[in-house]
Formats: C-alpha cells, sequence, structure tokens
C-alpha cells in the first residue's frame, strides 16, 4: 500500500491530523474535492471562546476547553515548523448586557461557568468603555473573558499546508473521495481519480461527510448550517471580541475586523442574503456606532458542519479502519488542536498494535 492513512477532507479538522499523522512517520495522503482549507475553514472568523460557547459540562465542552488549552503549542509548534507566523491573541471577550435583564442572566450564566472552569468578571460601563473605546453608550455592563482567544484560520491553514508538506503528506486537491469501503484492518477509498487503498482511513470532509457512502456503517448525518459575516479595515484598535447575544465582533491583528453571524439551513446555496448582510451589519453598529457609516470591504458566507446528535462525530467507526472526524458546527476552529490529538493518537496506536501483529505492513 502507497499509504497508511487517507484523509477525505483537507479543511482544519483533516489537517491538523495529516500533519500529526506526519509527525509520527506515517504516509498521509489528504484529499480535497475543492482546496486545501477553501471552505469552512477559510469561512470562519476564529473565535476560540468558551465563554461564548459553553453553559454546562458535557464530554464536548470538557473537549473544547482542553483544545483550547492546547492552543498555543499547537501554534507555537506549526509556527517553529514553518517559520511562518500565525495571527493567534489571547485579547479575552466581553458579552456586553444591554439592559438590566440582560446583565442578570450574564451573571446568572457567569457563576455557572466558573464552576466549570471558564473564569469571568464584571465590568460596569465605564470599566467596559476603557476596554472597548468604540463600544456605545447606554450598556447595563458586560462580562469580560480573560481565557477566550481568536486565531486567524487562514494563518492557521497556510502553515498546515507548510507543515504537512515539510513532513511529506502527499495533499491532493480537486481529488473527489466518492466511497469508503473499510474492513477491520484496512480501507478502500474511491475516489474521482482511482482507487487507492491504505491501513486505515479518516472521514473529515465537514458539511459533505455524508455525501461519502461508508460501506457497512451507518453514520450520523452531516449537514451545513450556513452563516454570513462581514469585514471591515478599521484604524482603530477594538480590543477583547465583542459579543451580544448572537452578534460577535473580533479584530485580526492587521486591524481587520469581522462581525457575524446567521445561521440558515439552506443547504450549500452560495448566493449572499443581503438581507441577512444588512441585518448583521444593523446589529454590529449597533454594538461599534463608528460602523454604521462604514460599507462592509469584505462580505462572505461558509457552511458549518452540523451533525444530528450530540457533540461532533469524533473517534473510530466501530470496530474498523476508519476513524470519523466530522460535525463540529460553531466550533471547528477551536476543536482542531484536540480533534487532531485524539484521532492521530488513536490511529497510530491501532497502527503500531497492529504492525506488531504482522509483518510486511510498513
Ligand atoms: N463560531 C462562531 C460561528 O459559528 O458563527
Amino acid at each position: 500500500m502507497a499509504f497508511d492513512v487517507i484523509i477525505a477532507g483537507a479543511g482544519i479538522i483533516g489537517s491538523s491530523i495529516a500533519w500529526r499523522l506526519a509527525q509520527h512517520g506515517l504516509r498521509v495522503a489528504l484529499l480535497d474535492a475543492g482546496r486545501m482549507g477553501g471552505e469552512a475553514s477559510s469561512a470562519g472568523a476564529g473565535m476560540l471562546a468558551p465563554g461564548g460557547e459553553i453553559e454546562d459540562r458535557t464530554p464536548w465542552n470538557d473537549f473544547a476547553l482542553e483544545s483550547l488549552r492546547l492552543y498555543p503549542d499547537f501554534v507555537a509548534e506549526l509556527e517553529s515548523e514553518t517559520g511562518q507566523r500565525i495571527d493567534f491573541q489571547r485579547l479575552g471577550a466581553v458579552d456586553v448586557a444591554a439592559s438590566e435583564e440582560e446583565w442578570r442572566a450574564l451573571e446568572a450564566r457567569g457563576r455557572v461557568q466558573a464552576s466549570l472552569a471558564i473564569p469571568s468578571c464584571p465590568l460596569s460601563a465605564g470599566e467596559l468603555r476603557k476596554q472597548v473605546p468604540l463600544v456605545r453608550d447606554g450598556v447595563a455592563g458586560a462580562l469580560f473573558y480573560p481565557q477566550d482567544a481568536l486565531a486567524d484560520p487562514y494563518d492557521v491553514m497556510r502553515a498546515l499546508r507548510s507543515a504537512c508538506l515539510i513532513r511529506g503528506v502527499e495533499i491532493r486537491e480537486g481529488v473527489a473521495v466518492e466511497a469508503i469501503r473499510p474492513s477491520a484492518d484496512s480501507a478502500e477509498v474511491r475516489t474521482s481519480t482511482g482507487v487507492l487503498g491504505a491501513a486505515a482511513a479518516v472521514l473529515a470532509a465537514g458539511a459533505w461527510s455524508s455525501q461519502i457512502p461508508v460501506e457497512g456503517l451507518r453514520l450520523r448525518r452531516a449537514f451545513p448550517v450556513r452563516g454570513h459575516l462581514i469585514g471591515f479595515h478599521l484604524e482603530s484598535s477594538l480590543g477583547p471580541i465583542v459579543r451580544h447575544g448572537h452578534t460577535y465582533l473580533l479584530q485580526r491583528a492587521g486591524g481587520f475586523t469581522i462581525a457575524g453571524t446567521s445561521s440558515e439551513h439552506a443547504g450549500f446555496d452560495r448566493i449572499l442574503d443581503p438581507r441577512i448582510l444588512s441585518d448583521i451589519h444593523s446589529r454590529a453598529a449597533d454594538l461599534l456606532p463608528v460602523l454604521s457609516t462604514k460599507t462592509p470591504d469584505r462580505q462572505w458566507l461558509g457552511f458549518r458542519p452540523g451533525v444530528e446528535g450530540e457533540g461532533p462525530a469524533v473517534g473510530r467507526a466501530g470496530e474498523t479502519a476508519l476513524w470519523l472526524a466530522y460535525g463540529h458546527y460553531r466550533n471547528g476552529i477551536l476543536l482542531a488542536p484536540a480533534t487532531a490529538a485524539t484521532v492521530a493518537g488513536e490511529i497510530t496506536a491501532n497502527l503500531e498494535t497492529g504492525s506488531s501483529g504482522r509483518s510486511g505492513r510498513r
């Protein structure tokens, strides 16, 4: 077999797994029907923000917190392997309360989150103004989450491409995976350019994962949850991530400021909806009045990888040589380090055990 592992999907999840496997000396093929990181990974804002996402203790929420802990080393290792810089900033986040009622709800959420090891501290309107000088007047207060961070997914994907190439991963773009036939100790992968065999395969095709039939297994259904975003080149500094309900704003190191978002079940429709874009703009301008007179410099959408059931599909599919790594929904950028550590760790351990009992596999 030419490859130890074939990965279907070269988004941030599949690429991170490929990199980790190649670091272990495995021969990896990373396939994508389009471009590496060309879908949800490059559309995402890159908020690494359990403070805005987690309100209870579940195994998946613990997984997200673990992934946030892994992030600084994940970024530092990618930077040192590739010599490329990644915009990763731990500026914290503020959740703004527009009214006393919202403030009480935020305080209650903060108390629950403290018991989950997500720290936050209250800010008065004056303290918020010091942290976020652009925020509007008349808010009731805010909660500050010091651990929330952001990473530019574009930088992460660019570094992952280099890191994969340095480690010998074979990246094949424009190659669609059409079917996977896993057995107990190998996988046959049918692609648009021919059939490949490997000791293991990974299904990491995000919202497209259910379009790849997997013989003999009934997997949780993946589906797209579309989200719109807009971006502005801002001269002034935003400070921490700013959130209010479903609206968020964050600023890249170079000043590009992203506002989101929306959530639609609209299949893979790529046509931007002007009403949704204008709604995001007015919600963002309500928080930062400076945006009200600005025209967005960029408007785009992406397809979050939704999945049936609780949490993403991560881990071995039954007793087969197929691993699943899809359905990360709103948190694909955040969950990449922990997903890669888990999936690459399991595959490596499995292949080592298998090869000690068999000769000639590698
Ligand atoms: N992670 C934020 C979003 O999905 O919009």
